[in-house]
């Protein structure tokens, strides 16, 4: 099979390096790639958002299975425009991404269907949530509607905290089209989790949980990043908390979504929060997590391009998903100055000490091949994960390998995990 993988980051590395393990896959093209996924992969320079020359180019290399890696392409339909042409698509179409492409749209599904979630209310006018703001209770979090790189949650302590942020999503418009509507919702404490799942339309196979570190600082401080670090499995994903989200919330979701005429397939990836009142949805994500799918997929056991079949073809229900009964953490090793800015460009050394390791990985995100040399070239540069068969072993292996990698300006949080302790 040749298969063609849509991304560029460490979760796309961490999926071409597990559909490489699949006895069925002959040969693997990643657009754009990046130097890691080129050392499995033959990269090709087309961006995600390029549709039509990516469904030229499925179409030129009898492409059998293409994987899409990123929300922006699917919320923008690359799915659709595959199957136009009579190829073989893993992820959702335009209809279903909605799920993560809108908030207002995602929050209305779980109140019409009884998931449970945060309060909220939906604006958009700048006007009405201002003066819906005047009498709200503190803090309170407001969302653009629409993709923002995972910076359009604005968590507002204050009054004035809350009007300044309806200004710069409303009307400053500093995530675009993104903020023309906007989500005014409770705030909620407690534990999250992230969840990732396999869906066909109608069946659902829960993975491993596991648990992302949004914030770029120690002690959860400093401003959200896409995630400096993972560890899976979650120890505060209980037997109970399972059954509860299975009984309210994951099945629901899927079958919400097929009442609505959107069926879906793909992965639905769940943001949980584990309140005093229980597990309540924090958001939906149609794809695959970054940094969750670097501590996930080494724990799966499944051929995963099976999965894919299973997905595309409706038949989830035959496949028996398993997970090793071992732990896993990712460390983010990242550019100073990430997520605001950043120099690039500097050789990144040490990356072979993980050749020939099983239970060590380092999978690229932002890294491109110069002159013969591999470089930072973004703000999340590498992923280092490790196993071990419990998550402080797993810990103490992944601190312990990012010594093995050095570059200029290299950064990383010295906490990834230290919730594994108070469990
Ligand atoms: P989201 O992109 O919706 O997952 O939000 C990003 C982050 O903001 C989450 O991972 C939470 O840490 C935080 N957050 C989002 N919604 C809420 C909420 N209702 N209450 C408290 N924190 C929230
Ligand atoms: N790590 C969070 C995300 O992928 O959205």
């Amino acid at each position: 099979m040749k298969v063609l993988i849509v991304g560029s980051g460490g979760r796309e590395h961490a999926i071409a390096w597990k559909v490489a393990k699949s006895s069925k896959v002959d040969k693997i093209y990643c657009a754009p790639g990046n130097a890691g996924i080129a050392e499995i992969a033959e990269c090709v320079d087309i961006g995600a958002m390029e549709f039509d020359k990516l469904v030229a180019f499925a179409k030129e290399k009898a492409i059998d299975l293409t994987i899409i890696g990123m929300d922006d392409p699917l919320v923008g339909g690359v799915v659709d425009e595959f199957e136009k042409a009579g190829l073989r698509v893993f992820g959702p179409r335009k209809n279903a991404a909605i799920l993560e492409g809108s908030k207002a749209f995602s929050k209305d599904l779980m109140k019409k269907y009884n998931i449970p979630t945060a309060a909220y209310e939906t604006f958009d006018s700048a006007e009405e949530a201002m003066k819906y703001l005047e009498t709200s209770k503190y803090p309170i979090v407001l969302k653009a509607d629409g993709l923002a790189l995972g910076k359009g949650v604005l968590i507002c302590n204050t009054k004035e905290e809350a009007m300044d942020g309806v200004k710069t999503l409303m009307l400053d418009k500093q995530f675009g089209q993104a903020g023309n509507t906007i989500v005014v919702e409770e705030f909620m404490t407690g534990r999250e989790v992230s969840v990732l799942s396999f869906v066909d339309g109608n069946t659902i196979k829960i993975m491993t949980s596991a648990q992302d570190h949004k914030r770029a600082k120690d002690g959860d401080k400093g401003l959200n990043t896409g995630g400096m670090g993972t560890f899976s499995p979650s120890p505060f994903y209980t037997k109970e908390v399972d059954e509860f989200c299975k009984k309210y919330i994951y099945q629901a979701s899927v079958d919400a979504m097929k009442a609505e005429g959107r069926e879906f397939k793909g992965i639905i990836f769940f943001g949980l929060m584990l309140t005093e009142d229980g597990p309540k949805v924090l958001e939906y994500n149609a794809r695959f997590g970054d940094p969750e799918t670097q501590v996930v997929l080494p724990r799966m056991k499944n051929d995963i391009v099976d999965v894919f079949e299973a997905c595309i073809d409706g038949t989830l229900d035959k496949i028996d998903l398993q997970f090793e009964d071992n732990a896993a953490v990712c460390v983010v090793l990242a550019s100073d100055g990430y997520p605001v800015s950043y120099e690039k460009g500097f050789e990144i050394k040490g990356l072979d000490n993980f050749k020939d390791k099983d239970s060590y990985f380092v999978f690229h995100a932002g890294t491109k091949l110069s002159d013969g040399k591999i470089v930072t070239n973004g703000g999340r540069v590498l992923g280092v994960t490790a196993t071990g068969k419990d998550l402080k072993e797993a810990r103490a292996n992944a601190y312990e390998a990012t010594k093995w990698i050095d570059f200029d300006n290299k950064y990383m949080r010295n906490d990834i995990g230290k919730a594994i302790d108070e469990a």
